[in-house]
Order: structure tokens, then C-alpha cells, then sequence
């Protein structure tokens, strides 16, 4: 028996795997990140229902390891995929000193639901060819690197920094015109995209009332122009 740590995708129900979807309708037990996964893809499962938000780390692993004693198919349900910002190291750690195996399955990050949102590409031939991922300081980051990373010019998208939008925008060294796009639950029903540069986005997400839930990405890869064709497509 294994726990399964599935990325449920980012929000709208059909996108998550195949794999995470059957285990999910196994499992007897879904402790699952109550924030960003979305309600509609727990409804109709059998499992027992746990909101990891509610609970600590400790308390969390405690209820997994109870309910895998008792055998029962055990999903620890992650938003997005779980590699990013998912924090599964740190509850994979206990689980495995206790002899448990554990199993990650993959899912569609946010980034992939902003950028599908966009209808743009992250990397663009001639306009980016990089991405980078980050987020800003805050209460478990002393320290970011945005300003240095901004300097590359490259596509950045930043978790985690809605609310401080306003100083992530003044430390970004590109010019001001650049391009900006938030986007709120990306893929969920209420998705919203909100468009801007550098130097008006805060203010335009500011109005909107949003401060959270939402994916800051950098770039010209947003404008979706300005791009050279790649070797893939070129008549021979
Ligand atoms: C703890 S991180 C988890 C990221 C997740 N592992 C992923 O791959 O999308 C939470 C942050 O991801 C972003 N996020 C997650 N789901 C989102 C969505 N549907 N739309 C926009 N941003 C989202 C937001 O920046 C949010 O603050």
C-alpha cells in the first residue's frame, strides 16, 4: 500500500490525469489543499473527506498513517502539480521514515491553465526562450531574487504574490511598458484575466479585488506577437 500524492490540476475537473482521477474515485481517504482544489472534483467521491488547510503538517500525516494501518487507499490531493510550491517533501519525509512508500502523480500546473488562458506560449522563437518561476518574499521566504531574474528579460511567472503586486511591479528591472498578466482561478468557471503593463497592472488588479488565487505572469510572450517561426513548421 502507498500514499499517493496526486496534483489535481488546476481547478477545472477534466484536467486532471487519468491516473489521479481513478485513484481519486479508489481512495477511501482524500486529504486534499482546501484552497485551491476546486469542491467539483471531490463531489460524488466515496471517500473520507479531509481539508488540509484546517489541519498542521503533523496532524495531517497522522490521519494518513492511521487510515493506511487500518488499509485504506490513501490520495493527498495537491493543487496544480504538486512539484511546485506543493511543500510535499516535508510530508513525504515522515511518511517514508515511517515505512510507508509514497507515489506522486503528476497534474496541470496553474502556469499551464494562465498560459492556455492567454492562448500564448511561455517560450516564444524570438521573443522568449526561457521561463522562470519564482515568488516573491513573504512569510516563508526571507528573501526573492525578482529584481536579479527580471534582468534575464525572459517570461516569469509569480506564485504566491497577488497581494504584493504593487512592490513585485517597482522591483521588476524591464521597461515599464512591458507587458503583465494576473489571472484569478485559471480554468475554474470564474476565471478572470486581467491585462496590463508594469507600470498599471496593480492598479488594475487592486480594483478588481483580487488578492489571491491568482498567477502573476511577466512578458512579451503576452502580447503574442513579435515571434519568428520555428524550424518545426518551415517547408523543406
Ligand atoms: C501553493 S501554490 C500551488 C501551485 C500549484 N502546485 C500549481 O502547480 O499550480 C498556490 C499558488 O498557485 C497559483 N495558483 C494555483 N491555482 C491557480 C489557478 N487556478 N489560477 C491561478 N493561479 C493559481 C497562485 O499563485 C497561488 O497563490
Amino acid at each position: 500500500m502507498k500514499i499517493h500524492f496526486v496534483g489535481a490540476g488546476p481547478g477545472d475537473p477534466e484536467l486532471i490525469t487519468v491516473k489521479g482521477a481513478r485513484l481519486l474515485a479508489e481512495a477511501d481517504l482524500v486529504v486534499y489543499a482546501g484552497s485551491l482544489v476546486n469542491p467539483a472534483l471531490l463531489e460524488g467521491l466515496l471517500a473520507r473527506l479531509v481539508d488540509s488547510n484546517k489541519i498542521n503538517l503533523e496532524e495531517i500525516n497522522e490521519i494518513m498513517l492511521d487510515a493506511l494501518e487500518k488499509g485504506n487507499r490513501v490520495v493527498r490531493l495537491h493543487s496544480g502539480d504538486p512539484a511546485l510550491y506543493g511543500a510535499i517533501l516535508e510530508q513525504m519525509r515522515p511518511l517514508e521514515e515511517a515505512g510507508v512508500e509514497v507515489e506522486v502523480v503528476p497534474g496541470v500546473s496553474s502556469l499551464f491553465a494562465v498560459a492556455a488562458a492567454l492562448k500564448t506560449q511561455l517560450t516564444l522563437k524570438g521573443v522568449s526562450e526561457s521561463l522562470i518561476v519564482t515568488r516573491p518574499a513573504g512569510n516563508t521566504l526571507e528573501e526573492d531574487q525578482i529584481r536579479e531574474m527580471s534582468k534575464f528579460g525572459t517570461t516569469m511567472a509569480i506564485f504566491l504574490g497577488t497581494d504584493k503586486i504593487k512592490e513585485t511591479m517597482r522591483t521588476l528591472e524591464v521597461p515599464a511598458k512591458t507587458p503583465v498578466a494576473v489571472v484569478y482561478h485559471a480554468s475554474w468557471p470564474d476565471e478572470q484575466v486581467i491585462l496590463g503593463t508594469v507600470e498599471d497592472i496593480a492598479e488594475k488588479v487592486e480594483k478588481a479585488e483580487i488578492a489571491k488565487s491568482a498567477l502573476i505572469l511577466v512578458g512579451n510572450v503576452i502580447s503574442r506577437s513579435g515571434f519568428g517561426r520555428s524550424h518545426l513548421y518551415r517547408s523543406r
